[in-house]
């Protein structure tokens, strides 16, 4: 069996292998740009940067979603802010050149003087791709591709029974965080089996890691693991929110698939999440998530919280790394994604150290790394 990595130290350090991968992976993917929510009425938009281009989708007047590049085409100088609501027309910030919402040049100050030559309906916005795809908006930055549903839908047998357009978003539930590594660190260490019962020995112990099944589906992982027998059997009394309606006994466990390139989902007894990664730079990866819950008055929330706490040590029996003594450090924070955050940093610091090569990985813990650097590499051409 190969148990050895396609990739080498270099493809997280080099700036030449990070552009190469921009115009290669994130240029030319299908990518998760928000939820279905963001965008109600017409008027309304959210951007994600996909590599070099950064991608608009709004809603127009009929309430058809349209992607175009945030790009004005006078100065390139980008046209809107990150997300916003009920836009009539788009005015470019500089010049007030103004697009309507179907992308068309509709106003240039001054045009007849300063641009007597200029055809406005040859200046649209140039335009690319969106798709719904699971009450998830995805966009392509390349116009005209619609093979959306032919890229995810292999992966919909090993997904969870939530239905995520019913879920509510609590503010307090989602993050944003910027991380100093390579993309693909983070995207690895959401991938690593092998990690879960080691960095995360007491945020993560309600699932049965040794039990976990995972593989490949085209470009995209994915991931099972059951409850731990423990957590199952006192769920009523250990579950941190309401549970998730469609959850039943049969479908209990975590669902936590990385469709490539750019987002992975967390779908639990509790929780659905979204955990989009962003490359900003070679070794700057930002990353959102945003979470789901079950509908419940904020009393229900409170109540099922407190009841969680105070049977977690009782029943769950292990002793918390929880320190508050000792401030700021990620490894006693007691929260999973900030020792995620710190294994991450410290991982891409390591890999600029010339002493450093891959060799031994997991057999099996570890296969999934492998893989994702298969599909990386294949990506890559190398
Ligand atoms: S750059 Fe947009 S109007 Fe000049
Ligand atoms: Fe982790």
């Amino acid at each position: 069996m190969e148990t050895t990595y396609s990739l080498k130290a270099e493809a997280y350090t080099s700036k030449e292998w990070f552009d190469r991968e921009m115009e290669l992976i994130f240029e030319n993917s299908w990518q998760y740009a928000g939820l279905v929510e963001d965008i109600q009425n017409p008027g309304d938009y959210v951007t994600v940067q996909c590599g070099r281009f950064n991608i608009m989708v709004l809603m127009g007047k009929e309430g058809e979603l349209r992607a175009f590049h945030n790009l004005c085409r006078h100065r390139g100088t980008q046209l809107l802010r990150a997300v916003g609501k009920r836009q009539k027309v788009i005015t470019c910030p500089y010049h007030d050149w103004m697009y309507d919402l179907s992308g068309e040049l509709i106003s240039v100050p001054e045009k007849e003087k300063e641009f007597p030559n200029m055809d406005m309906g040859k200046m649209c916005l140039h335009k690319a791709s969106v798709g719904v795809w699971r009450g998830m908006i995805w966009v392509h930055p390349v116009a005209g591709k619609n093979d959306l549903k032919a890229y995810l839908d292999p992966v919909l047998p090993y997904l969870g029974p939530h239905n995520p357009e019913r879920l509510i978003e609590y503010p307090d539930t989602s993050s944003e965080d910027i991380i100093q590594a390579n993309w693909k660190i983070v995207v690895e260490n959401y991938m690593d089996v092998y990690h879960l019962s080691h960095l995360h020995s007491t945020t993560l112990n309600m699932y049965d890691h040794a039990n976990s099944e995972f593989s490949f589906v085209g470009e995209h992982y994915v991931f099972y693991e059951p409850l731990a027998k423990k957590y199952e059997k006192h769920l009523a009394d250990l579950i941190p929110v309401k549970r998730i309606a469609e959850m039943t006994d049969e479908y209990l466990g975590a669902y936590v698939p990385y469709l490539f390139p750019s987002v992975g989902l967390s779908e639990t007894e509790s929780s659905w999440s979204v955990f989009q990664v962003i490359p900003l730079a070679l070794d700057k990866t930002k990353v959102v998530v945003r979470t789901k819950l079950e509908p419940m008055s904020s009393l229900e929330y409170t109540q099922q919280e407190k009841r969680s706490n105070s049977n977690w040590a009782k029943i769950m029996g292990s002793p918390q790394k929880y320190d508050d003594t000792i401030p700021n450090d990620p490894m006693t924070s007691g929260d999973f994604m900030k020792e995620d955050i710190f294994a991450c940093e410290q991982q891409q610091k390591g890999m600029q150290n010339p002493l450093f090569k891959f060799e031994h990985t997991a057999l099996r813990a570890e296969s999934s790394i492998r893989g994702f650097q298969d599909v990386v590499a294949n990506r890559m051409k190398v």
